[in-house]
């Protein structure tokens, strides 16, 4: 049995602003991520999910969609994007595009015509409420970006829903014309020869019919969680109905051999895992977040991938992610130590690894000034800003990063030099290499890319172990989550072996016979005997 590419291969984000700006406007675009191809290629990747690339006002930097169907000047035409696409296939790499599918930009004309007026066909297509008795918001839902999800118009004296920003409304899912609107966009893309999508949000495509209120959160910690998390989103998100749209998306995708539907959803396994389809098939891969949301524990990340691996229903294909475009990076998250072992982690689990770009050279957060905060949500919630994630990609050291010529968009300084690939590409110990090897040992090894997973419980100490196996070769991955020295011990049996790589890469070479010595902030793969 052959496993699909989306199971055996590794997928890399691609934050469109920041990758690689090809015209001095200061901003990424599609040319130049045509011009960083071969990199990819090099570094080893088999798919690239491009963050939204439409027509849009750039509320939300493209998760406000204008147009489903086309291209955002800023970043290109449909004639470059065929060409990313061509190029792309030409070395192998595939191309996932992010599907928005819950909102809309509030320019859109879909939206344009709903608010038009009360009784325009098109009204039902988003979530128009009259006020509650007292004037105010038809319920007590919160936006994910601070405030209530709902917004006056004045001229139709109705609230809108909008669990983003009120430049974000909310689609009615829950309206016949959706789902055949949305098929239409899937299409056009599917037939241009695109491998699949990340659907955005997909947990909170369909709401409660009856809108009812969010429950209280009794754990909410106020000033430390975000504002929206002091209420239970039980009513607006994560209905039972979504399943059925989950099932559509992914019949249709169906009809095109080899493409892939992924979902993001933010949520405790047992409700996650649904994603991957209740009563027919659903995604592909559901996002698994669970990395970037566990303490750094080495027993807390064993029960994490214990618990994913006893949820996952039997066909399901896990996946993992350490990092993206709305979380701060996992150099910054973890240190830079750990960052390695994260890294070996990430690409010696069962499942496929999702990187997110610029982690591949260790990329802290970038400092950014206040007065240069970009992220709608940084400045309507203190101290929430996804900007420091989304920094320009460090090419070089030059005053640009070989991100521009012009001015970026945001700071592409701020980051210690030797972050950048020019510093680690012929470095024989960066973390860049490292990446380098995890990809190749991943992509060599059937036991990395489609065996097993087994724990390997150990005794004491911050260390994790576990086996991944295919037919006679059998890998231990030892991972060190703590800075100081220590012994790997297994609680049943010794260790024989010949060390394969060490996140440190010195060690390559090296046997094991009995005893397992990790340096502090070390990981090694044996290949055992
Ligand atoms: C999730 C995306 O990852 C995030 O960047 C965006 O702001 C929201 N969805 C709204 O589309
Ligand atoms: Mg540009």
């Amino acid at each position: 049995m052959q496993n699909p590419w989306w199971q055996t291969g590794i997928i890399y984000e691609i934050y469109p602003r920041s990758f690689q700006d090809s015209d001095g406007d200061g901003v990424g675009d599609l040319t130049g991520i045509i011009s960083r191809l071969d990199y990819l290629h090099w570094l080893g990747v088999d798919a690239v999910w491009i963050g939204p690339i439409y027509p849009s006002p750039m509320a939300d930097f493209g998760y406000d969609v204008a147009e489903y169907t086309g291209v955002d000047p800023l970043f290109g035409t449909l004639e470059t994007f065929d060409r990313l696409l061509a190029e792309a296939h030409a070395r192998g790499i595939r191309v996932i595009l992010d599907l928005v599918p819950n909102h809309t930009s509030d320019r859109h004309p879909w939206f344009l015509q709903s608010r038009r007026s009360r009784e325009d066909p098109k009204r039902g297509w988003y979530v128009w409420r009259d006020p509650a008795p007292d004037g105010g918001p038809p319920n007590n839902w919160l936006s994910s970006f601070g405030g209530p999800a709902w917004s006056f118009d004045e001229p139709t004296g109705q609230y809108y829903l909008h669990s983003f920003l009120p430049e974000q409304p909310d689609l009615n899912w829950r309206h016949p014309e959706m789902w055949p609107q949305m098929e239409r966009v899937m299409r056009f893309w599917l037939d241009r020869g695109v491998d699949g999508f990340r659907v955005d949000v997909v947990w909170h495509l369909v709401k409660d019919a009856r809108l009812r209120d969010n429950p209280r959160n009794p754990d909410y910690r106020p000033r430390r969680d975000p504002p929206n998390e002091a209420l239970v989103p039980a009513f607006s998100a994560d209905q039972p109905e979504v399943q059925e749209i989950v099932a559509r998306m992914r019949r249709t995708t169906d009809e095109y051999p080899g493409r892939v539907l992924i979902g993001e959803a933010y949520l405790p396994f047992g409700r996650l895992v649904r994603y991957y389809g209740v009563a027919s098939p659903g995604m592909h891969l559901p996002l698994n977040f669970h990395l970037i949301t566990s303490p750094w524990e080495a027993v807390e990340v064993e029960s994490t991938v214990a618990e994913y691996e006893g949820t996952l229903p039997p066909d399901a294909w896990p996946n993992w992610v350490l990092g993206n475009h709305d979380r701060s990076r996992v150099a910054s998250r973890v240190g830079a130590g750990q960052a390695r072992v994260a890294a070996m982690l990430l690409l010696t689990l069962r499942g496929t690894p999702v990187l997110y770009y610029g982690d591949e050279i260790g990329m802290p957060d970038a400092e950014i000034p206040p007065e240069r905060m970009r992220d709608p949500r940084g400045k309507r919630i203190p101290g929430s800003s996804r900007d420091p994630a989304r920094a320009p990609m460090r090419w070089d050291g030059s005053p640009g990063a070989g991100f521009t010529t012009g001015d970026p968009w945001l700071p592409a300084g701020g980051v210690p030099a030797g972050y950048s690939v020019e510093a680690q590409r012929d470095d024989p110990g960066s973390v860049l290499t490292l990446y380098r090897h995890l990809v190749r040992l991943r992509r060599a090894e059937p036991a990395l890319h489609r065996g097993p997973y087994t724990p390997v419980p150990a005794a004491g100490e911050n260390t994790l172990g576990y086996v991944r196996e295919w037919q006679d070769r059998r890998f231990l991955v030892a991972l060190n989550f703590g800075e100081g020295a220590a012994r790997f011990r297994p609680e049943r049996g010794t260790v024989q072996g010949r060390v394969v790589l060490s996140t440190r890469l010195d060690r390559e070479g090296e046997a094991v016979d009995g005893g397992l010595e990790l340096r502090g902030d070390e990981g090694v793969v044996v290949l055992l005997s």
